[in-house]
Formats: C-alpha cells, structure tokens, sequence
C-alpha cells in the first residue's frame, strides 16, 4: 500500500508538493485554512502561475475527468490527522511587520491544530523556511500535544524550490535534506523521497539544526552572489568596464561558477529578502550576531540597485519626472511567476510615480496581482500600449517575450528612443540599430 501523505498549507511550496507526491504515487490529502483556496484546488484549478503545475494537477485531483484520483483537499485538520502516516508542513514564514525575524505564527498555529488529531504513530515533516531551533521546539510542542505522544515524530526537511521550476525542483531535487532524530524517521523518509534517491538525487542525513540552517545558508549565499556582481557593477560603471563580461570571465573558474552572477536591479521575492533578514535577527538572538553582519551590507547593496535604477531614468529624462511618461516592463521579481511580493521593479515604478512620473506598467502574468498592490500605477495590456509615448522604457524584469520585441516598432511608438535595461538582459546592438540609446547597469553607455 502507498503512504498516505498529508500536506498542510497549499501556497507555493505545499501546493507543488502536494501534487508531486500524488505524482510520485502516494495518496495524499492537501490542507488549507482558507476554503476558497480548496475549492479552486479540488477543481484542479491553480491560485497562482506556475508553468506545469496545473497539468499535474488535472493529472491527479480526484473527481477530474481522467485523472488518477490520489490527491484531494480538505479545511479539516481532523480529516488530515486520521488520513496521514506522513504529515507536511508546509506553511509560509513572512518577515515580520516592522521588524527583522520571521513571524511563525502559521507554523505553530498547523502544529497545534494537528497535533490533538494524532492519534497513532505518524511522522509529521516541516518543510516550512524557519529560524534555526525551531525544531527542536515544535518536536517538543508536538509531542506534549499529541495522543500519540512521543510516537507523533518530528523530521526537518527543507524545501529548496525556485518559483517558475516548481514542478521541476520538487520532482528531481538537486539533493533532499533530511533533519531527523531516530532511524524510523529516515527510513519513512527515504520511503518518500524513492523515487527521486533512485535517480540519483543525493540524500544528507544530519540532525535539526543543521537541516534547518541548510536552507538559510543556502538562500544566504545566493543574495550573497547577487550581490557581489550587483557590487562589481557599481564599479565597473565608474571605470567604464562591462560588468556582463566580467561575469561570464569570473564564471569559467568553476570555483566561482556562472550561475546567479546575473547583475542588473537585484534580488527580490518571497524568499531571499526576508530570509536574509531573518537569518541575521536569529544570528542576534543566539549571540553571534557579528557573523552575519556581512548580509547587512549585501541587502543594502540589493536595495541601492532598486534607487540606482530610479537615477538612472530620472537623468535620462532630463532630471525630473514631473510631466514625463515612463514606460515599464515587468512587474514580477522574476520571470516565469506572477510573484510580485517584494519585486524590485514594482518597487522601482513605484518610486518614479511617487516622484511624479506618469508609469505605464506591462507585465506577462503579473498585471493582477501588480494591480493589488499597486492600484495607482498605469496598466497597458501590451508591451506596445505600455510604451505609447514615453520618454523612457524600462526594462525590469526579463521575461523571454521582452528579448523578442522588435525595436523598430516600439521605436515608432515612443516619445524618445530611449531604454534603460535593469537586467542586462536584451541585446544592446538590437536596439542601437533601431536608433535607440540604449543603456545597461554596469556597462559602458556606448
Ligand atoms: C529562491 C531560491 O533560489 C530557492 O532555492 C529557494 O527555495 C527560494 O528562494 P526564488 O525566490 O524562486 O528562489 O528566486 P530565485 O530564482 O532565487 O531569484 C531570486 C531573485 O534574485 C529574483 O528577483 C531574481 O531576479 C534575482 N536574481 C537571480 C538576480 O538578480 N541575479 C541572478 O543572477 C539570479
């Protein structure tokens, strides 16, 4: 008989891997507080974009014309605690308001309300991103809570999954990450994971902190990366160097590697920012606060690209906004998602249109939740509408369909031939061709 799997919170995390277990062949019951959010699930519908996920869904949701049946949803935790032999947290951690730490309010409050619902021996896994020792604390809550006493278990395996390779990530992970304090647990683990340990994904067997900090780590080095690049930028365009190209050099030493060296307006998102943040107000409160005071310096080099950028457009139009049309594309802190939460070019369109600039706004998927956010900004249904008679076009987040525009035509819409790429993502010759003043972070302007 196939494990049956629970999976608590359905957002990103929770909703991908509620339906890559279904995939992988377990039953598996999915769990929100939030019915609107069932109903749209148990329709196989998805509350956000994400390419495949959909698919995979309509390919197991019960009730779906063809579908396998192994994946249902449900609001009752009591359901969940009599259907799972393995349990999933997989709640969101926002930063706090106002404040540094993370706020695992949601955490605690799906640990409560399963907790009286265990009854027999069950393995309850966090997948949540939470401050190092917290663990620890929740096995202890767990276990003082549930029926089941100390045979409710606690495991930690954390989730490293990038939003647009959600899908992907969940199903060929580049290695899984198991925290556990007895060999039942590993073992139910590795029952899991099988599929994915039997092609290869490497499996690191280590104890609660470390799991935890794993994940920490991991996003601290890679806003780390950023922004170091972000940093060589700002002196490449005082030296007149190309930061593109010290990039692609600096990436054939393998050591270093070629992966997120991607300068332009920096890292944004439900994850990097506040994790960073997180991670230095854990590092404070265990004592050791100096050994992180290094990502104090990388989010002000992440938040120094977003006013850059503003500069940069505020020069080309001659120094102020007042009266000017900026034209922007993207919306989303990264392509392939219609994630705008903490998105480095809202926040940018955002600025200018404080400053008095009149912002159109174009983005492939983000346009609703954009408009959420940020109700006062314009909105075009198309990269041409966007640019209609602007002074200045932004580049800011590099979907694909952005690399395709043909220069030639936006060139007859706008008031001035003049772009700004804040993700040195186009083609620089493309758009000096077609006329335009083409400008990159980083790069010499000519
Ligand atoms: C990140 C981690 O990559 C993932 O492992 C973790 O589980 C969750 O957080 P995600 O937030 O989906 O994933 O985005 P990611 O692809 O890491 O990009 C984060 C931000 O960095 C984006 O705003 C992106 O535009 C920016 N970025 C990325 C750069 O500015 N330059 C780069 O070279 C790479």
């Amino acid at each position: 008989m196939p494990l049956k799997i629970t999976v608590i919170g359905t957002g990103y995390l929770g909703a991908t891997h509620a339906a890559a277990m279904a995939e992988l062949g377990f039953e598996v019951l999915g769990l929100d507080v939030v019915p609107e959010k069932i109903e749209m699930l148990q329709r196989g519908e998805v509350p956000m974009y994400e390419p495949g996920l959909e698919e995979l869904l309509r390919r197991h949701v019960a009730g779906i014309e063809g579908s396998t049946g192994r994946l249902r949803f449900t609001t009752s935790y009591e359901e969940a605690g009599a259907f799972g032999e393995v349990h999933f947290v997989c709640v969101n951690t926002p930063q706090k308001h106002g404040e540094y730490a993370c706020d695992m309010s949601y955490v605690d409050s799906a640990f409560d309300a399963l907790a009286p619902h265990l009854t027999r021996p069950t393995l309850v896994v966090g997948k949540s991103t939470v401050p190092v020792g917290s663990a620890a604390r929740l096995a202890k809550r767990l276990a003082a809570a549930a029926p089941a006493g100390e045979a409710a278990e606690l495991a930690w395996n954390p989730e490293f999954l990038r939003e647009g390779f959600a899908v992907q990530d969940t199903l060929h992970p580049d290695r899984i990450v198991a925290g556990v304090t007895s060999e039942r647990a590993e073992e139910l683990l590795r029952e899991v994971y099988a599929t994915p340990l039997a092609e290869g994904s490497p499996f690191v067997v280590t104890d609660f902190p470390t799991a935890e900090l794993v994940k920490t780590a991991a996003n601290a080095f890679l806003a780390t990366k950023i922004s170091y690049i972000n940093a060589m930028a700002e002196i490449c365009e005082a030296a007149d160097g190309d930061v593109v190209k010290l990039a692609e050099a600096l990436g054939h030493d393998e050591r270093i590697g070629k992966k997120f060296l991607r300068a332009g307006i920096g890292f944004g998102g439900g994850c990097l920012p506040k994790d960073l943040r997180a991670f230095m107000a854990r590092a404070g409160e265990l004592g050791v606060d100096q050994a992180l005071t290094f990502l104090r310096e990388i989010d002000s080099i992440n938040m120094r690209r977003r006013g850059h950028m503003v500069e940069l457009a505020r020069e080309a139009v001659g120094g102020s906004f007042l009266g000017k049309r900026v034209a922007v594309l993207g919306a989303t802190f990264k392509p392939d998602s219609d994630d705008v939460r903490d998105s480095p070019a809202l926040n940018v369109a955002g600025q200018i249109h404080l400053q008095g600039g009149q912002v159109t706004v174009y983005d492939p998927k983000g346009m609703e939740n954009a408009r959420r956010v940020f109700p006062t900004l314009g909105y075009a249904d198309s990269p041409l509408a966007a640019v209609r008679g602007a002074d200045v076009v932004l580049h800011l987040t590099e979907w694909s369909e952005f690399r395709e525009l043909d220069p030639a035509e936006l060139g007859d819409a706008v008031s001035e031939r003049r772009i700004l790429d804040g993700r040195n993502a186009l083609d620089p010759g493309l758009w000096r061709k077609a006329g335009w003043t083409y400008r990159a972070l980083g790069r010499p302007q000519a």
